[in-house]
């Protein structure tokens, strides 16, 4: 496993020729700078984690478009602990180009969750970051993610143990509560803080809700409003005009996008996806893809990849047949070159 390397604030020159090419193309940028810890954030736009998604390959494609942070994508405890292949692949290629990085980490059981942090901190993250979020009932009706969120004192302990064992910055992503009837965000955010965290994410939304509803922009104005480390507004930024937006609304310090990433990476150098031209669609693909090659092989890759073709490709309105015949390529250069033809390239 290639370990993660030493490298500190390589990102920030890279940030420097984001900030760059996006003022050629005259965009406004909302490029205020945070900070939490240790760690200078200069742009307000954090790429968000997501499982099955943010690997390696699509955090650098993001990194590389804007985006000042990310995290990998939620890291079980019990994974790193019993040195389970999933946590390998989860870590396998994080570039140097990445950081600054969060780990981030779940479980219900503090024990676990202290000691994997404890343990990742080998491959050199720049923050940890501790999944209090996560509806998935696999994960949160065992206590873990969301789950978290109704034992608050569980949640005092892991920042506790590990601010007081670990020099890198401990932060936290969570929902705003369970269900409605338990919405403790302002009682959860406030207790991060008192026991050491140094940033958190809030997704506007509660358990319950799962991905349904608005999200709840009021709520993380509310946190913002109430505590001094630095929030991170998340939940239904899908275009340029959301980012305004939400910054406006919340005065959070920074903005967190997930699926709107997903389709449109560009959307981290202020472009909305109708002004992404077919030739940098194709010159995006052909970079995720070869990084996605050399982290997980040729067939492995495109299997992986087709997550993020349909997405690519929304504005082609491609129909069923033609989905299946892109999926169907079994090498690289195949597909490479059906998608050259789909673009009119
Ligand atoms: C496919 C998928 C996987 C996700 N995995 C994670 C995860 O590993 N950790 C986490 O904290 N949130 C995870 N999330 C939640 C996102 O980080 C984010 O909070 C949510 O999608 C709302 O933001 P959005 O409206 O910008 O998508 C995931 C979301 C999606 C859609």
């Amino acid at each position: 496993m290639a370990a993660v390397g030493p490298a500190r604030n390589t990102w920030q020159p890279l940030q420097q020729t984001c900030t760059r090419s996006l003022q050629r193309m005259g965009k406004k940028l909302p490029f205020s700078s945070f900070q939490f810890g240790n760690i200078e954030v200069n742009s307000v736009l954090v790429a968000a984690p997501m499982d099955g998604i943010s690997d390696s390959a699509f955090r650098c494609i993001l990194r590389r478009q804007g985006a000042a942070l990310c995290y990998t994508e939620f890291i079980n405890a019990q994974d790193v602990l019993n040195h389970s292949i999933l946590f390998r692949r989860k870590l396998a290629a994080v570039r140097e180009e990445e950081h600054p990085i969060g780990f981030q980490v779940y479980d219900a059981d503090p024990n676990a969750v202290v000691a994997a942090a404890q343990k990742l901190t080998r491959f050199k993250p720049d923050f940890i970051d501790i999944n209090i979020g996560c509806s998935v009932a696999r994960v949160a009706n065992r206590g873990a993610g969301a789950g978290l969120l109704l034992e608050p004192e569980k949640i005092a302990e892991i920042f506790d143990r590990l601010t007081n064992t670990l020099s890198i910055p401990i932060t936290a992503k969570i929902r705003l509560g369970w269900d409605e009837s338990h919405s403790n965000y302002l009682e959860i955010s406030h207790l991060i803080e008192t026991h050491g965290g140094a940033m958190i994410a809030v997704h506007g939304r509660t358990r319950q809700q799962g991905f349904q509803g608005k999200a709840n922009w009021d709520a993380i104005r509310e946190i913002k409003k109430e505590i001094s480390i630095p929030v991170i507004g998340n939940g239904d930024v899908k275009r340029v005009d959301d980012i305004h937006a939400m910054l406006a609304e919340t005065r959070c310090d920074g903005i967190m996008i997930g699926r709107a990433a997903i389709a449109n990476p560009w959307l981290f150098s202020m472009r909305d996806r109708h002004e992404i031209a077919n030739a940098e669609v194709y010159a995006l693909i052909q970079e995720q893809l070869a990084m996605m090659i050399a982290d997980y092989e040729e067939e492995p890759a495109l299997l992986l990849f087709r997550k993020f073709i349909n997405h690519y490709l929304t504005p082609l309105h491609l129909d069923r047949s033609q989905k299946t015949a892109l999926f169907d390529h079994r090498t690289a250069k195949s597909l490479l070159r059906a998608i050259e033809e789909l673009l009119d390239l």
